[in-house]
């Protein structure tokens, strides 16, 4: 039988206290501590290794059995049969659509993807050569300066405008940001393109050319944005959540979001991955760079191997591996030396006693940022696309959050560990 409460007992005098521990529909158990402050107690947890912010209706994660469900369907069965509005409609709304539902929310989405013109401004106001990610933070952080009409976030029908917006501009932006950085002029969206196909335009056509999708890319890439839309509470949903937890307007939150994952120990990692292969250059040199990344001494990390949360491989990274042969056979690379440094390095460190007793497996973003690559993506826009994609989960959490009246604002204590109080001491004393 489970055992539906804990009592906290002391070393001293203090009286027991006892918590109720609840059950979700799947995963485990959670100690309710909400009362603990009453008692003048706080939990220690730097980093959430053992707490659950919330609860929540969306994504599910089994980290050492490598489960994946966006509301409760398995993300391999979504990413083979769905493309990315299906999944973008079922995040937000709980349900795949049926095809009338489909059909609305695909032309609800194209019919938002232009940005207001007065948006190309504060692109220019950054330097050519700016970091997508830093132009996407400010740029998306801009929105609400420009669609103020859907900032409310006590109405309904602002909250779904505003997510609304955000899913069908972000692409643009995206593109935006490296048309900008490589100083050609911005391509404005084509609703005859679905999601994928279209950013793909945006990205890569230029006014003298038009640009045809390729349909196995295109469909890699749908792979990627599926992939990457939704991870339960990540760091930077968490922050999306905690931003919005003030009742701070949705362009905002989702601003924080995309600052958190530009991190290289969050999405920052498909970039870094290349990076690193590129710093590693040949083959010859793996053995090298495996045995800095056991070296404790040494800051250095294998760039796409590990994850918090997965102990097990991760089913994204299981699909996007299967992808990455599809890419790379499709454009005939198996035999680019950068792609056979990635698929050796993957093979070593899978068989090496330090990373197979850690159960780090490569992630998802080893094998994205390879694809990536081999489209013919740059580096600096990996972290953007994955901005994109998670955009899908970061709306739907955000929305989860903002109409549960359960929700109060974020607010975490803390073991404080500096000074006892003290006296002013005047300058010329110090
Ligand atoms: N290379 C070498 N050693 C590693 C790596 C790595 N990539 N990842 C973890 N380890 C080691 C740690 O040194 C530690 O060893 P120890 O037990 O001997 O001290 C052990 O494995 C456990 O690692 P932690 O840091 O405790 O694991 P944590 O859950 O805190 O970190 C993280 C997870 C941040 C993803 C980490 O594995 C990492 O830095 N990986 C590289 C960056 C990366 O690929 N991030 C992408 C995450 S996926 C995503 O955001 C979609």
């Amino acid at each position: 039988m489970k055992p539906t409460k804990v009592t906290l007992t002391f070393d001293n005098d203090n009286a027991p206290i006892e918590l109720p521990i609840l059950s979700g529909s799947l995963g485990s158990d959670v100690i309710d501590i909400r009362s603990l402050g009453k008692h003048g107690v706080f939990t220690y947890d730097p980093g959430f290794l053992s707490t659950a912010s919330c609860s929540s209706d969306i994504t599910f994660i089994d980290g050492d059995e490598g489960l994946l469900y966006y509301r409760g369907y398995p993300i391999e069965q979504l990413a083979e049969h769905c493309d990315f509005m299906e999944v973008c409609h079922l995040l937000m709304h709980g349900e795949l659509p049926d095809k009338e539902q489909k059909k609305q929310f695909t032309s609800l989405i194209s019919g938002h993807s232009m940005l207001h013109d007065q948006l190309t401004n504060i692109f220019r106001g950054f330097r050519r050569d700016a970091h997508p990610m830093a132009v996407m933070v400010g740029v998306v952080g801009s929105m609400s300066a420009f669609y103020h009409d859907s900032i409310d976030v006590t109405d309904k029908l602002s909250r779904e405008v505003s997510a609304y917006r955000l899913l069908a501009k972000v692409p643009t932006i995206a593109a935006w940001s490296y048309k900008y950085n490589i100083g050609e002029p911005f391509m404005y969206p084509q609703n005859r393109f679905n999601y994928a196909e279209n950013f793909m335009h945006m990205m890569f056509a230029t006014p003298c050319e038009a640009y045809e999708p390729n349909p196995i890319l295109a469909k890699a890439f749908e792979r990627i944005l599926i992939l990457h839309a939704d991870h339960e509470q990540n760091a930077s949903t968490s922050t999306v959540r905690l931003a919005g937890s003030s009742g701070a307007n949705p362009f905002a939150c989702v601003a924080a979001g995309i600052a958190s994952l530009w991190g290289p120990a969050h999405g920052g990692a498909n970039e870094a991955t290349l990076k690193m292969l590129e710093e590693i250059g040949d083959v010859s040199r793996i053995g090298e760079y495996i045995k800095r990344a056991k070296d404790k001494t040494d800051s250095f990390r294998l760039m796409g191997f590990g994850h918090r949360v997965y102990k097990n491989m991760d089913p994204r990274a299981a699909i996007m591996r299967h992808t990455c042969h599809q890419v790379l056979d499709e454009l005939g690379l198996h035999n680019d030396p950068m792609f056979k440094l990635a698929l050796e390095l993957e093979k070593i460190a899978l068989e090496d006693e330090y990373f197979v007793s850690r159960r780090l497996y490569p992630n998802v973003d080893f094998y994205s940022g390879i694809v990536m690559r081999a489209m013919g993506i740059p580096n600096c826009m990996f972290t953007a696309i994955f901005a994109l994609a998670r955009t899908a989960g970061w709306v739907a959490q955000w929305s989860e959050m903002i109409s549960d009246p359960e929700v109060r604002i974020g607010r975490p204590r803390q073991l404080y560990t500096g000074s006892q109080r003290r006296d002013f001491v005047p300058i010329e004393l110090r």
